[in-house]
């Protein structure tokens, strides 16, 4: 299968092809991405809660989003690589986003960035986009590093204003120039109106079946994560239970004197060698 690039998610948007995301933090999680088939990669900032065990995803730095970005772009090269601007770098001024959009790009190696918010951000994706040339991933709905502000992490776009506003809000990042759109935590119809208007393609996370494609955290959908599991997630496989298992038995195997096993996980001398050691 060949790179993904822009034109294979146009080309995918336009033959109606829902398109698959995923997250991806390390060099295990990029391959196991690589090897599933899956489209586009997105080191997303959630990476503070689920892989560095921070509070929320506000604390995370740059740095910390490029050094992880790096890894994933080592163990995967087929899928469209989206890295997440963290909270506080890119909110200063058009100059800041663009600068930290670079860095991303540089030293992450990433193919593009994703910014969260709507028509207030318009016109620093369009600059990043028309004046420097990255391609920008927009997000709209619950965008958790705002979250605070949103009233905590709660569905948008249920009363007839608020769904109104999301609709502005994608049309603004549409003409700003976004490749795509995640819409995170909306009513299905909300989502299916803006995938409708719109000819950018959106991805759905907990926004119902009628957007261009999905995503899903990594680590939820694979039962990776101990402190909670959002409503719109789908666990496939609980990874958490069977790695935990595993280790339990190790620990009781090394107590027990179960493992190594003689011969099986060791390395034995040449018989003459052994007889002069002993
Ligand atoms: O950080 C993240 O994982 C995200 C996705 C949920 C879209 O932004
Ligand atoms: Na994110």
């Amino acid at each position: 299968p060949s790179k993904v690039t822009i034109q294979t998610l146009k080309k995918l948007y336009k033959d109606n092809v829902p398109i698959s995301v995923v997250t991806a933090y390390d060099y295990p999680s990029a391959v196991l991405a690589e090897n599933s088939g899956i489209d586009v990669i997105l080191v997303g900032d959630s990476l503070a809660m689920v892989a560095l065990g921070y509070k929320d995803t506000s604390e995370i730095t740059l740095d910390e989003m490029i050094h992880h970005t790096k890894a994933v772009s080592r163990g995967a090269q087929r899928p469209w690589l989206v890295a997440d601007l963290p909270f506080g770098c890119y909110h200063a001024s058009t100059e800041q986003a663009i600068l930290s959009s670079v860095k991303m790009v540089k030293e992450g190696r990433a193919e593009a960035v994703k910014i969260e918010g709507g028509k207030r951000m318009a016109r620093r994706i369009e600059a990043i986009v028309k004046d420097v040339g990255i391609p920008v991933v927009g997000h709209i709905g619950l965008t958790p590093q705002t979250a605070v502000s949103l009233g905590g992490f709660r569905v948008q776009g249920r009363t007839l204003n608020g769904a109104k506003q999301l609709v502005q809000d994608a049309l603004a990042l549409q003409e700003a120039g976004c490749s795509l759109i995640v819409l995170e935590a909306m009513p299905s119809p909300v989502a299916e109106s803006i995938t409708n208007l719109l000819d950018t393609p959106t991805i759905g996370i907990g926004a119902g079946p009628y957007t261009s494609g999905q995503v899903l955290v990594f680590s939820d959908m694979l039962g990776m994560f101990d402190r909670f599991m959002p409503k719109f997630c789908k666990q496939y496989v609980n990874m958490g239970q069977q790695i935990e298992q595993a280790l339990s038995t190790f620990a009781k195997e090394v107590q027990d004197g179960e493992f190594p096993k003689l011969g099986q996980h060791t390395y034995n001398m040449p018989p003459l060698v052994e007889e002069q050691w002993k």
